[in-house]
């Protein structure tokens, strides 16, 4: 709850609470950081697996409809020639003739070159794809490529898991994975990076049913964003025009979100019809056609594929979830991430470090740690504890304090309103699960109160 008009967001500033806290460091920082890769650090990867098991839950977990795949990063080459990825996954590119830096056509306003001004080749296609060789001999019979997209590894298996499966069209195959781009122009942090990963959906339908099924992923999609706490307003659906199709798709959407830099694509929705199982039928000379037990009928299913990227929600849920408040003479800056993606779900905070106080906690925090992601800090006031778990979206604190020793009861602080409840202990574990399942935080425990900070009992 944003008690105040909504902050612009800065991406410095994301930036800087993902490195100080200890979300997102620039990869192999020692050595002077890799050009637009990154590593995630101890809360980054809490944060980007929560939002993979909420996509996963989403879209696999609770539907009739799906099932999941983890295929490898390297295929067979033939897949990219199949797929149009070696002839069709390039960028134009000018390279200046004076500084030799390369520019995405794309990207120029002129004919020279931005940094120099130098005159600039004729544009040349450069494709995308990472190569590396398989096996001992680095001869052109060993190259293969890192995948650029996670979807040929669903294309390739569409009949293993139908055999194994006896799915019935309508079904989708959902993946998780990274995916690689020796992206020209990178940037924005986390936004456009060379190593990256994906979460796919390629949902197979009947021919003639799919402009239906890409009308109901669009709605399906967008919600998913909106359920997790990005603000409505701060999302839009924008169609591509004819001309910035991907060769492979029919019509497509992107869902947009306003980042810092603007309005910028977090996930694809394409209507890739047949184009991708007639490729690898084609190629690989296997059929790929489905047989409609009703109508009697051998086709190749149509696909609409909602593609979204990982890194990219991530960096949206931080931009949407970043607040400053005004705090006496400070500045409260927090993070008002939903309880599901949040890295940390409680802290336990004794009020001092006494031996006596420190043992109850302990044990609190040794339960609590059975059911959820949970933090124990003792040091310093325990002000300066709440400011920390907020500035890394904790969405509630739970404080131990000399009364709790003789009334076995404990302070749960909620991170957005500040407000607080004091419960018995015996009581925390299903309370702090009905809260973070989404229960008003003023909905009490036999033997609860409200309470205020510094009240005492
Ligand atoms: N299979 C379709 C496909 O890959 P895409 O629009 O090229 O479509 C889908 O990519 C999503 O993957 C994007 O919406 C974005 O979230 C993410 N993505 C693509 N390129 C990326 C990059 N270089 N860095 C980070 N994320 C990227």
């Amino acid at each position: 709850m944003v008690k105040h008009a909504p902050i612009k967001v800065d991406m410095e500033k994301i930036v800087s609470l993902c490195r100080r806290r200890g979300f997102i460091f620039p990869s192999s920082e020692i050595y002077g950081g890799l050009s637009s890769c990154w590593d995630y650090g101890p809360l980054g990867v809490e944060l980007k697996r929560n939002i993979k098991e909420a996509w996963w839950r989403a879209v696999v977990q609770e539907r009739d409809d799906m099932i999941g795949l983890d295929a490898s990063i390297l295929m067979h080459p033939q897949t990219w020639a199949a797929s149009g990825h070696l002839k069709g996954f390039t960028d134009p590119l000018a390279e200046c003739k004076s500084c030799h830096q390369r520019w995405r056509v794309d990207d120029l306003a002129g004919n020279s070159c931005p940094d120099c001004g130098g005159e600039l080749t004729e544009p040349r296609l450069f494709n995308l794809m990472f190569k590396t060789f398989m096996g001992p001999i680095e001869d052109e019979a060993s190259i293969v490529y890192l995948r650029p997209e996670t979807a040929q590894g669903i294309f390739v298996n569409f009949q293993n898991v139908l055999n194994t499966t006896r799915k019935r069209l309508p079904f989708g195959i959902a993946q998780i994975g990274k995916a690689f781009r020796n992206e020209i122009t990178t940037g924005n942090f986390i936004f456009r990076s060379r190593e990256f990963e994906q979460m796919e959906i390629e949902f197979f339908v009947k021919p003639g049913t799919d402009e239906e099924w890409f009308n109901y992923w669009l709605e399906e999609r967008l919600n998913w964003y909106i359920k997790l706490g990005i603000k409505k307003e701060n999302l839009k659906l924008r169609q591509h025009m004819k001309k910035e199709l991907a060769h492979y798709a029919r019509e497509c959407y992107d869902i947009e979100y306003l980042f810092p830099m603007g309005w910028a694509e977090l996930e694809g929705i394409a209507n890739r019809a047949d184009f991708d199982l007639t490729q690898h039928a084609n190629s690989s000379a296997k059929s790929l056609e489905y047989f409609d037990d009703e109508t009697k009928e051998h086709f190749i299913p149509y696909v609409i594929e909602p593609s979204a990227g990982v890194d990219r929600s991530a960096l949206a849920f931080l931009c949407d979830a970043y607040d400053e408040e005004p705090d006496k003479e400070e500045i409260r800056v927090l993070l008002h991430l939903h309880p599901a993606l949040a890295p940390i779900k409680v802290a336990v905070l004794p009020l001092s470090r006494r031996e006596k106080l420190v043992a109850a906690a302990k044990q609190i925090y040794a339960e609590l740690r059975q059911c959820w992601m949970v933090s124990y800090d003792d040091a310093q006031s325990i002000g300066r504890r709440y400011r920390r778990q907020d500035e890394i979206g904790t969405p509630f604190c739970v404080t131990i304090d000399f009364q709790s020793l003789e009334d076995e009861q404990v302070t749960i602080r909620e991170r957005d309103t500040m407000n607080q409840i004091r419960i018995p202990i015996k009581e925390l574990r299903t309370t702090l699960a009905a809260k973070l399942s989404g229960e008003e935080l003023f909905v009490l425990p036999p033997g609860g109160k409200i309470w205020k900070e510094g009240e005492s009992v």
